[in-house]
């Protein structure tokens, strides 16, 4: 039995596409075109199969077609153990582009975007990404967080209630409020949801430890040492969650003149950071070679991808965006390798298709060009 896969994808109005129908096997799928054909495109569609704004968090008006209606929508139908589902999600043209978008699944309204995670989970790898271990805190706090939510449903609720407790608590700074018992609910609130968030994130990594384990300690993707740097990750690990909420709760309302004065909240999970190491090389990742970072990163990624099909027996849908395009021969048969044991459905881009050349056979091949998908060979 494959694992969850997408077996049709149709796409109205997204991006480069007026309207595309394109049948899907399990598997690895190669997406090979030119330059500006629409591969990324298709990759994003996908992205947005999961809560968020997708892998170019873009904003609704961007991916709805220049010359459409100003909206978009795509469907796909999944198929996997768990029998056929059908999920939609889109914005409507006129107005509304930049409204939270609609999700249906089997043709009923979702009460909000985490009900698609009960069929399925989407990671994915871009070139953007490629600066995860050099660039700012926020893209390897996403980063994490996304993974958190590939094996925790309940992780994007918790960062969505956490912001909001943050902002009420901003504005209350800004407003130069010195109402202690709205600050004191407020602070409550962050407190809970923070510690939630801080607990997830270090169950995470630590799981994900020992899935890195598994990984070869000579072979093309190293193994990564991965920490987590905040005051909350860390003493979750320690003491219990309502000692960890307790110190925070108090922290925050102990700090609210340093916070007012710096015009936002300085302490909490919105702050943390993932460390991450070569531990062959004993370095740390941002020290590494632009190569060495990808086979990191790529090695991060099927560890986390055995992981969430370990957990939740949903292997996810692995999003690769011209994998190929940094790794030499060797490390492109290993991933090709992992991916078949991994039993995924995994979508690679490329704008050469030779380097897929050794999956001839084991993969559906798709060339793209101007909005238009079609089978090879
Ligand atoms: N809202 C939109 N409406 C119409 N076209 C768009 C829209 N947004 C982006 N495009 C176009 O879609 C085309 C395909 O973009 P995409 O990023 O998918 O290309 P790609 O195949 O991944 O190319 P590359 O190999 O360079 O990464 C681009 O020419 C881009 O300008
Ligand atoms: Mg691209």
């Amino acid at each position: 039995m494959s694992a969850t896969h997408i077996s049709k994808l149709t796409l109205t109005n997204f991006r480069n596409y007026a309207n595309l129908s394109v049948e899907l096997r399990p598997g690895p799928v190669v997406l090979t075109g030119d330059n500006g054909a629409g591969k990324t495109n298709l990759l994003e569609a996908i992205s947005l199969l999961t809560p968020g704004r997708g892998l170019r968090r873009a904003s609704y008006a961007e991916i709805a077609r220049e010359g459409g209606d100003g909206g978009f929508a795509l469907h796909a139908t999944l198929d996997g153990p768990a029998g056929e589902a059908e999920i939609g999600t889109g914005v409507i043209g006129g107005g509304d582009a930049d409204s939270s978008r609609r999700v249906r699944i089997n043709g009923a309204p979702a009460r909000s975007a985490d009900a698609m995670l009960e069929w399925l989970r989407v990671v994915w790898l871009t070139p953007a990404m490629d600066a995860l271990f050099t660039g700012p805190a926020g893209d390897r706090r996403r980063f994490l967080d996304r993974l958190v939510l590939a094996i925790d449903a309940n992780h994007g609720q918790r960062a969505l209630d956490y912001e909001k407790a943050m902002r009420g608590r901003n504005r209350l700074l800004s407003e130069g409020s010195r109402d202690g018992a709205w600050f004191d609910a407020i602070e409550t609130q962050m407190a809970e949801t923070g510690v939630a968030i801080a607990a997830a994130r270090a169950e995470m990594v630590r799981l994900l430890a020992v899935m890195i384990e598994k990984l070869p300690g000579d072979g093309p993707f190293p193994q990564a040492d991965i920490g987590l740097e905040g005051e909350l990750e860390q003493a979750v690990t320690t003491l219990p969650a309502v000692e960890v909420e307790e110190k925070f709760r108090r922290a925050l309302a102990e700090g609210r003149e340093r916070d007012r004065a710096a015009g936002r909240t300085l302490d909490g999970p919105h702050r943390s950071d993932l460390v991450v190491r070569h531990r062959p090389k004993a370095m740390p990742a941002e020290l590494c070679s632009t190569g060495e970072q990808k086979a990191l990163l790529v090695g991060i990624v099927l560890s986390h991808a055995r992981l969430t099909g370990e957990m939740s027996g949903l292997p996810p849908i692995l999003l690769l965006d011209e994998i190929a395009a940094h790794l030499d021969a060797g490390r492109r048969a290993a991933l090709f390798a992992i991916l078949e044991e991994l039993n995924c459905q995994a979508f690679m881009t490329g704008t050469d298709a030779a380097l897929f050349s050794s999956l001839a056979g084991r993969a559906q091949f798709l060339s793209v060009d101007h909005g238009a998908v079609v089978a090879m060979g």
